[in-house]
């Protein structure tokens, strides 16, 4: 059953997602890729607001190819942004941007009806959301 509830899930993530970029883009379908984390230290199933794997080389590793897999065909490839969404590379770095960005991973942005980054988290997990961070981190700028 659970099994069967995040795929139907992730269905609905994707096609919401392929409906966002198709009108911002043209681009195609968003297509979430699985990442696996299971060389990470395990958190638990709460949503925290602070980046446990921070500096984790492991953690570096995955999140960079798990944003290139996720992020990149909106945020830009190497976080690098070509203006469809913002550069995050300019997120505050470290504890002070950590809560800000676990809320957007987790669940997206909408604003009068309308998706602009479609919610993420449920469906990559936070292993994976807290990886990207740890990677984010790595290439930050002011
Ligand atoms: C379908 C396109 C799309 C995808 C895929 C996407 N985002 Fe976004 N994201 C956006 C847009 C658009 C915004 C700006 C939202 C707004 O204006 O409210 C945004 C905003 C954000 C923000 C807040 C940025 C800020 O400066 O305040 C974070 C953090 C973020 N995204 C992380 C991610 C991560 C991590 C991934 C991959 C796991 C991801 N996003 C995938 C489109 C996307």
């Amino acid at each position: 059953m659970r099994h069967l509830a995040s795929l139907a899930l992730m269905a609905s993530v994707a096609t919401l997602a392929a409906a966002v970029t198709s009108r911002v883009t043209a681009h195609g379908n968003v297509v979430l890729q699985a990442v696996d984390t299971s060389a990470l230290p395990d958190i638990g199933e709460a949503w925290i607001e602070k980046n446990p794997y921070r500096g984790n080389p492991k953690a570096i590793a995955i999140g960079k190819s798990a944003y290139n897999q996720n992020c990149a065909r909106c945020h830009g490839l190497e976080g690098i942004s070509g203006g469809i969404a913002p550069d995050l590379r300019y997120l505050d770095v470290g504890e002070a941007g950590d809560a800000w960005y676990i809320q957007r991973y987790h669940k997206g942005s909408s604003r009068d009806g309308k998706v602009y980054m479609p919610p993420i988290g449920d469906v990559l997990g936070q292993k994976a959301g807290w990886a990207i961070r740890s990677w984010l981190d790595t290439v930050h700028e002011e």
